[in-house]
This record gives structure tokens, sequence and C-alpha cells, in this order.
């Protein structure tokens, strides 16, 4: 049994709350720092993407400072991922993974998290997960070409109320993202990969234009390992930057 709790900053409106969360961590914060905000003026997704932010749903991040190394980091985009995926699942619904953090409904994304921080060569000095939650987007809020591929929360659990999700998030977050090592480490990767039946696309993979295939396995440093009609190919955190939807 874990004592850890998240020490909970909550907000309005802010620029993001990776950002605070920075911040925060470059004055020494502590771990399990967390910052919850009602909407971002300039929230973030992977590869740069801005990330939609209107009143209605979750914008947290917290801040994590793992004793790993800095080669070691992707199992922390897994473990994240797992556990907000854990948090949110439903057991008659059609959710699953997709790499590297994706959480689907029905095929739609219905979160997504962004893992960002500060490493030394030998150290990594903090991480800070970003997690976006779709709770309950109305149509007038999904914009044009977000139509048909993202989803909310409330479509299978029309009744969460946002305190209640971040009370189970701090669950599995405190939970799973201790979990980088060992038999723990052995046990996650294991389940992400049971989780994780979308396929997945990369980019520009040991010479290859795109690869597309189900994830089989998982490296011990959480790279994935994909079956595609090129055999066995494996996509590692160089390769993220080129993973296609
Ligand atoms: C993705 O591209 O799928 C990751 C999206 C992560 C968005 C969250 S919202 C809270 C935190 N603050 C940000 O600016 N981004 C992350």
């Amino acid at each position: 049994m874990t004592s850890e709790r998240m020490i909970l900053h909550r907000y309005g409106d802010v620029s993001s709350t990776n950002d605070l969360v920075k911040e925060m961590a470059d004055k020494g914060a502590p771990e399990w720092t967390t910052v919850v905000a009602q909407s971002q003026s300039a929230g973030r997704g992977r590869m740069g993407r801005p990330w939609h932010s209107p009143k209605g749903n979750l914008y947290m991040s917290v801040l994590l400072r793992p004793k790993i190394l800095p080669s070691e980091l992707p199992r922390m985009s897994i473990l994240s991922s797992l556990a907000v995926f854990m948090a949110l699942y439903r057991n008659n619904a059609s959710m699953n993974l997709r790499w590297p953090n994706d959480i689907l409904l029905d095929g739609r994304k219905i979160a997504g998290v962004l893992l960002e921080g500060r490493t030394q060569s030998d150290r990594v000095d903090y991480v800070v997960l970003g997690m976006g939650i779709n709770l309950n987007l109305s149509e007038t809020d999904i914009p044009e070409d977000l139509i048909g591929k993202i989803a909310s929360v409330h479509e299978v659990d029309p009744g969460l109320k946002v305190d209640d999700l971040i009370v189970k998030l701090e669950r599995k977050l405190i939970k799973y993202c201790q979990s980088y090592r060992g038999e723990d480490w052995s046990a996650a990767r294991s389940e992400w990969i049971r989780h994780a039946t979308e396929e997945t696309g990369c980019k520009d993979v040991d010479g290859i234009k795109t690869v597309r295939g189900r994830p089989v396995d998982m490296t011990d440093d959480g790279w994935l390992v994909l079956n595609t009609d090129h055999g066995l190919v494996t996509v590692g955190p160089g390769d993220l930057s080129g993973a296609v939807e």
C-alpha cells in the first residue's frame, strides 16, 4: 500500500496546465503536485497540435519524479495512458488504447496524454503528465476537422462528475505510474498490450515509408512491436513523431 496523495491546485482558465506544473517543478514542487483547470487558452497536444480546451472537460497535469534513466521514459508514457484508460474503463463499452497514449471509445478519441519534462544525460529530473479528457462535448464544441473522430465520457457514463473522475484518476495514476520496475512493469506492459486492440500506423520506420499493424508485444524499454505486412516491426520514441492516426 502507498500513502501517496495528489496535491491538487484548481484553476479557472489557464494557458496550459502543463506549463503551470512545469513552472512549479522548476521551483522544486514535490511529486504528485497536480493542476486542474476548467479551460485552457493554449492547450497543446502531441506533435505541437493544439488541444481544443473549452469548459466542461477535464484538463489535468501531474508532476512525477520517477527514478529512471532517460532511455526508460517510454515506460512512463505506457503507464500513464494505462492509468487513464483504467480510470475511464467501463466493462461493456468498446474502449481501447492506441499507441502511444490515446484512449478510444468506439474508435474515437476520448482522452490523450502529453508527456513533457526535464532530463539530464543520466537521469530524469521530472515528468509532467498532461491529460485531456473529453467529458461532455456538444456537437457545437467539436471543431469541424474532428467531427466523428472524438467522443465524450458521458456517452458511456452520463452521470460522471468531474470530481469523481479526479479521484479515480488519482488512484490509478498512483498505482500504475509507480510500476516502472521489475514484475510490476512486466504486468503493466502486458495489460497495455491486452487493451491495445487498435491498429497503429507509423511513418519512416526501418526504411519503410508507412507501416501499419496490430500491437503484439512491447520491449523492456517500452517500445512497441507491431505485426505488419513487413513482418514484426518495433517502433520507439524516435518513431513517435511519425505516428499516424
Ligand atoms: C494528445 O495529443 O493526445 C495529448 C493531449 C494532451 C492535452 C492535455 S490537456 C492538459 C494538458 N495541458 C496541455 O496543454 N496539454 C495537456
